[in-house]
């Protein structure tokens, strides 16, 4: 009868271990966020598209292999022990009690000793192997800004400025300053880079570089408030024709307004209340807090990469961007003209 009983508390214990790894393993594989452009995998950085995360891919099966290795070994051990020298109803007397086994103390003491300096050499060995390469003269430079809750990038060397979408030419190393306007943010696009903090006062650096063409999701990995989760971005990678395309529009002076309608949204972004935040390519580099409105439409989404660019989302917007993205900075309300106007030439800047 006891016998029974412990084999049901052990059966029991099992049945809850296997749930709760079976837990662990399908909540690794949710699918990739509502919002992400459909031809992008899931952004895991064990899909590597960058000399970086095909370094952290491999240290990390590396070590995902040595522990399932152990863990079959031990729980192996574990369970035919549980079950072999399970108490049998003959069993009346306390089994032999063992002391001084020194072989079996060496072999659990020493193996996982031995395991641990191995994963300390393999990570020295990837750190080595993921550092900044030597400057080039054909590396990209980008300034970073974290504000809550998007992102702004400029280029420096060729005057350009944008938000939530970073372009890059495909196998070229682009080092990037990082700064923050407001909270620490983090700046992490699993697939082709490490993470790094956005911190106020203080500029980090991070590279990184894309070898296959394509789009990959970014996210900002530190709690930064409400709209945390909803503060992403999308790096471009792209052929260097392309992305001289790319660079020569974005140099473009913005759309001129053809119609008395578009004249007067104009007017509105550039002396009327988007100005204070929002810079159009006229005002020179400034010191905008929002996201610049040159070529607005040239980019695939807005508000932190969430929103995809289209009319009816700026009308959305335009009509009350808190009820959209509660918490962020844009807070006023627009009159239905103010708003016809401002959306008639918002849509122009490609
Ligand atoms: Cu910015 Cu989280």
């Amino acid at each position: 009868m006891k016998c029974k009983l412990y084999r049901m508390r052990s059966l029991k214990r099992i049945s809850g271990l296997i749930s709760i790894l079976t837990l662990l393993v399908v909540s690794g594989c949710v699918p990739a966020a509502k919002n992400a452009a459909p031809d992008t995998p899931i952004p895991l950085f064990l899909n590597p598209a960058s000399p970086v995360a095909a370094q952290q891919a491999r240290l990390y099966w590396i070590i995902f292999i040595m522990a399932a290795v152990v863990f079959v070994i031990v729980e192996g051990l574990l369970l035919y022990n549980v079950f072999h020298h399970a108490k049998k109803p003959q069993d009346q007397e306390t089994p032999p009690q063992q002391y001084r086994q020194y072989v079996v103390e060496a072999v659990y003491t020493g193996v996982p000793i031995l395991l641990v300096i191995l994963i300390f050499i393999l990570m020295m060995g990837t750190i080595k192997a993921i550092a900044a390469p030597a400057p080039k003269a054909s590396d990209l430079k980008v300034h970073v800004i974290g504000h809550r809750w998007w992102w702004e990038f400029d280029y420096p060397d060729l005057n350009v400025k944008t938000a939530n979408e970073l372009h890059i030419p495909v196998n070229t190393a682009v080092r990037m300053d990082l700064d923050s306007f407001d909270v620490i943010h983090s700046f992490y696009v699993p697939q082709l880079s490490g993470k790094i903090d956005v911190i106020p006062g203080v500029t980090n650096h991070l590279w990184l570089s894309g070898n296959t063409i394509g789009q990959f999701h970014g996210q900002c990995s530190e709690f930064c408030g409400v709209n945390h989760a909803n503060m992403r971005f999308t790096v471009i990678v792209e052929s260097q024709a392309d992305f001289d395309a790319w660079v020569a529009n974005q140099q473009m002076p913005p759309a001129q307004p053809q119609n008395d309608l578009q004249q007067t949204g104009h007017d509105i972004i550039v002396n009327g209340m988007c100005s204070a935040c929002h810079d159009l390519g006229e005002d020179g580099p400034g010191n905008a807090t929002a996201p610049d409105l040159t070529h607005l439409m040239s980019r695939q989404r807005f508000a932190g990469d969430i929103f995809d660019l289209n009319e009816d989302n700026l009308r959305r917007w335009l009509e009350d961007t808190q009820a959209m993205k509660p918490g962020n900075d844009m807070d006023h309300k627009f009159s239905e003209d103010q708003i016809k106007a401002v959306l008639a030439y918002l849509i122009t800047l490609k």
